[in-house]
């Protein structure tokens, strides 16, 4: 394997790259707390963020990007269209794209399946794409295997992402090998189990092991397996721990050990 580091990248199936350790923002309040994240997540180098129409910050997301001075095509940013605004997807892209205010988008994701709609607002996404000229690359967001074969089955544009909740704790290995085989590539979010595992003695003794935090460890998991992955925190000592995960190489078998900490 290669060594990793901050600025390891994924190529997408369109030829994008991007960096496989991201920065989240999900319940990063708009205003100073997700503007000082975000600035703080550039300064410890991240330059992969991800926002949501959801997450209602993306003003205070695209303010800490344009100020951060760093060139806009060194940083990687995605956001997403929320369900109930497929209806008038055009302008919900428009919105997000003015309150982000930042040139272009590298990656605009359909937040959640809708049943029933999965074909058509793929191509609802298709037609934006295709028609603004300001996003990069497209995907989905929470999709199951079958919503990706129906939604493969029509596209003109292949998603490029899947992204889904991802850890050793809900890994889901059919998921890794469908989108593997079908150059979608899929990405974790909540990689931290929203911190819910980070006591879990058996995560803690393989933390031990390798002088690592337990957040680390899941961390190195994403990144060593090839999951781009997108931890979120509001406090600057955290943001800089986790990008901490590039001296050190988990060892095949305390890989296996993490995989089988899945329940499903
Ligand atoms: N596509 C989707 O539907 C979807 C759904 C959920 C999330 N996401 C994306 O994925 C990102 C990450 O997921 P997430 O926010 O659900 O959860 P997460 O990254 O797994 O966990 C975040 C939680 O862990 C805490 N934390 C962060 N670093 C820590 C550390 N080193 N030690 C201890 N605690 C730490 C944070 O607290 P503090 O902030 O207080 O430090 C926060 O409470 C989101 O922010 C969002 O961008 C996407």
């Amino acid at each position: 394997m290669s060594k990793l580091n901050i600025e390891s990248k994924i190529e997408l199936n369109n030829g994008t790259k991007m960096p496989l350790l991201g920065f989240g923002t999900w319940q990063s309040k708009d205003g100073k707390t997700a503007y000082n994240a975000v600035r703080d997540a550039l300064k410890a180098g991240y330059r992969h963020i991800d926002t949501a129409k959801f997450y209602g910050n993306e003003v205070s997301v695209g303010k800490a990007i344009r100020d951060s001075k760093i060139p806009r095509e060194k940083i990687f940013v995605t956001t997403k269209l929320w369900p109930t605004d497929a209806i008038n997807a055009e302008k919900a892209f428009d919105k997000s794209f003015d309150k982000l205010d930042i040139g272009y988008i590298d990656l605009y994701l359909l937040h959640w399946p809708v049943p029933g709609m999965i074909k058509k607002n793929w191509l609802k996404l298709e037609a934006i794409f295709k028609k603004s000229g300001k996003i990069r690359a497209i995907g989905v967001s929470n999709y199951s295997i079958g919503q990706i074969k129906s939604t493969l089955k029509i596209a003109t544009i292949k998603p490029v992402i899947n992204q889904i909740k991802c850890s050793p704790y809900n890994y889901n290995q059919e998921m890794h090998d469908f989108c593997n085989e079908n150059g979608v590539v899929m990405e974790a979010y909540s990689p931290l189990t929203r911190g819910s595992m980070l006591e879990d003695v058996e995560l803690e003794a393989i933390a031990d092991k390798y002088g690592k935090t337990p957040a680390q460890i899941l961390l190195r998991w994403c990144v060593q397996k090839g999951i781009p992955t997108i931890p979120k925190s509001v406090h600057k000592d955290r943001i800089v721990e986790n990008t901490d995960i590039f001296d050190f190489e988990i060892s095949d078998q305390d890989i296996a050990k993490l995989d089988n900490f899945s329940k499903l």
